[in-house]
């Protein structure tokens, strides 16, 4: 089964019809009582025509509602098959793949060029089923836990009455938020540093962000962070080019990725892997591997490279394609499993709920952009939307009857490979409502991030925090925020606190006497760039 739009059989005859198929005479009028009316309720096709129309629009999504797709191939190196029996990963196996970039809180007409977090959701059509990697162009996340996820988006989002995204409310609401909320601090700062502008999607870094479990042919673990390394490096618009070209054209970055893959510039990215062993304190050099608000730096763990991803073809039909795709990070493969991250596991609820409404029904891996392009035999029946015609009985398991049960996978007789359970031992298994001790720390990567960067990206740090909390009427918020760039370094909070014509507090006590300043890190500076 293709998973284009071509292989739909709608649209294709000569003579015009109604969606059953019977020939028609006149779109163009309605059918009237008279030359002059009124309109009669009995034209079936006006009003075929009209209640399709009105139902043109499904909703759009939450967050990242504003997109741009492209499909292409990825090309396992092999060199992660010692760590992972996921057979897309094997030295040479090509899979094909559907990738969608995308802002985080505008809506669909939204302007690329705006500073946000940009998604990076890669779909692989494996021979064991379909692998989702919903990553980011930032390596940490606002949240730790993903009970919050209402309140960051919430944060962000325009107020009820006007609705005007750029409203100083809701720059009043994200402050807020952020400066009380501090382990938002190291996601923010990334996206006031220029990573929130990207020049291009072809130019963006992409992250898993949490840390994800590979498994082996044996069972054996390991814990893992994915990376995407842009072939043409990263690069980023400086912050009057971003506004003019929001004005200009503020399908840009849309434009940009399909104009380079129509050109045959086809953007590539090479997948890497920071490795980590997988212990049960699941820590690698103090930085505890389940807080999804921390990044390991890559002299700590370099990026190992594990395959190639080249885009080289563009949608047929945004809407079939780029609009319909249900992306989930539950969708695994043999050989690559979640981790207790308590981000990860609210997103394993999350996706599939959302798309149940927003793509109307149960039966959303049957649109052929969510095709596995694996055998798929899952028992399920029914339910809005269903295109497959059962036949037989029933579905149950076990049963005697109807030819017997399916094979499970590893069970002989089966040629597949079963995803393997890893068994995990729960250290704590107390019910409470909180974090560990080591998700406490919500400064020192955001100062680590910082200090990495080069003089005129600090700049345009300090100017993009002066410029977006000068939109910030409160000043109560303000003064919270200044705090929270104290206790990151003194500089910049200096530097901000100058931009927005107020005094510059120092960092809080308990910050200085936990948080010695760490040495200064190149982070993301150890890629070499073709
Ligand atoms: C989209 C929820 C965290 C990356 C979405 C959507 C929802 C959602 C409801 C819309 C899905 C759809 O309509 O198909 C959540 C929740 C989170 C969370 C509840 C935290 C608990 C994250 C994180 C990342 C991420 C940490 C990155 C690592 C994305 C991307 C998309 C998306 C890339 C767009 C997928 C697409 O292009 O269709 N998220 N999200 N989200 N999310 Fe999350």
């Amino acid at each position: 089964m293709t998973t284009t739009p071509e292989s739909g059989t709608k649209q294709q005859g000569k003579t015009l019809t109604t969606s059953q198929g019977a020939p028609l005479r006149d779109t163009n009028h309605s059918l009237k009582a008279g030359p002059r009316g009124p309109v009669l309720l009995q034209d079936h096709h006006l009003r075929e025509k009209i209640t399709h129309f009105d139902h043109e629009r499904i909703p759009e999504r939450v967050v990242h509602a504003r997109g741009a797709g492209a499909h292409g191939t990825f090309v396992g190196y092999g060199t992660a098959e010692k760590l992972s029996c996921a057979a897309f990963l094997a030295d040479g196996v090509e899979t094909p793949v559907f990738v969608r970039f995308s802002t985080v809180a505008g809506s669909r007409g939204s302007a690329d060029t705006v500073r946000d977090t940009r998604g990076f959701a890669t779909k692989f059509y494996t021979s064991d089923g379909v692998f989702d990697l919903v990553g980011n162009n930032i390596p940490v996340f606002f949240i730790q836990d993903g009970i919050k996820f209402p309140d960051v988006v919430h944060s962000v989002k325009p107020h009820p009455d006007l609705e005007i995204p750029q409203a100083q409310s809701a720059h009043d609401t994200f402050w807020d938020f952020v400066s009380l909320h501090t382990e938002a601090q190291a996601h923010t700062m990334w996206v006031m540093s220029d990573r929130g502008i990207p020049r291009s999607y072809r130019t963006m870094e992409g992250f898993g962000v949490h840390t994800f479990r590979l498994v082996d042919a044996d069972g054996g673990t390991s814990l893992v962070k994915f990376h995407w390394k842009p072939k043409l490096g990263v690069h980023s618009l400086i912050w009057e080019e971003a506004l003019l070209t929001n004005g200009v054209d503020p399908d840009f970055h849309r434009r940009d990725l399909a104009a380079a893959i129509e050109s045959g510039a086809f953007p590539e990215w090479e997948l890497g892997i920071q490795v980590f062993p997988d212990n049960e304190e699941q820590m690698f050099e103090g930085i505890d591997l389940l807080d999804p608000t921390k990044f390991v730096p890559e002299e700590l763990a370099p990026v190992q490279p594990i395959g190639k991803m080249v885009l080289n073809r563009n949608p047929t039909n945004y809407f079939a394609e780029t609009e319909q795709v249900a992306f989930h990070p539950g969708h695994l493969v043999p050989g690559i499993d979640v981790t207790n991250d308590a981000l990860l596991q609210v997103r394993l609820f999350s996706y599939i709920d959302t798309q149940l409404t927003r793509l109307g029904g149960p039966n959303f891996s049957q649109i052929p952009i969510n095709r596995p392009h694996a055998d798929v035999n899952d028992m399920l029946r029914d339910g809005f939307h269903q295109d497959d015609v059962h036949e037989g009985i029933a579905p149950y398991h076990p049963n005697s009857l109807d030819g017997g049960c399916p094979f499970m996978a590893g069970a002989e007789g089966s040629a597949r490979m079963p995803f393997i359970d890893v068994p995990e031992h729960i250290a704590e298994a107390v019910k409470e409502r909180r974090n560990p001790a080591t998700f406490d720390d919500h400064y020192s990567q955001a100062r680590m991030f910082y200090r990495s960067l080069g003089a005129q990206e600090r700049l345009h740090v300090q100017q993009a925090y002066s410029f977006e909390l000068g939109k910030c009427a409160s000043e109560a918020v303000r003064a919270r925020q200044l705090q929270a760039l104290a206790n990151i370094d003194a500089d910049l909070c200096a530097a901000v606190a100058l931009g927005l014509g107020l005094p510059a507090p120092s960092a809080d006590r308990e910050v200085q006497e936990r948080e010695p300043s760490p040495a200064v890190s190149q982070v993301g500076a150890s890629w070499p760039v073709d």
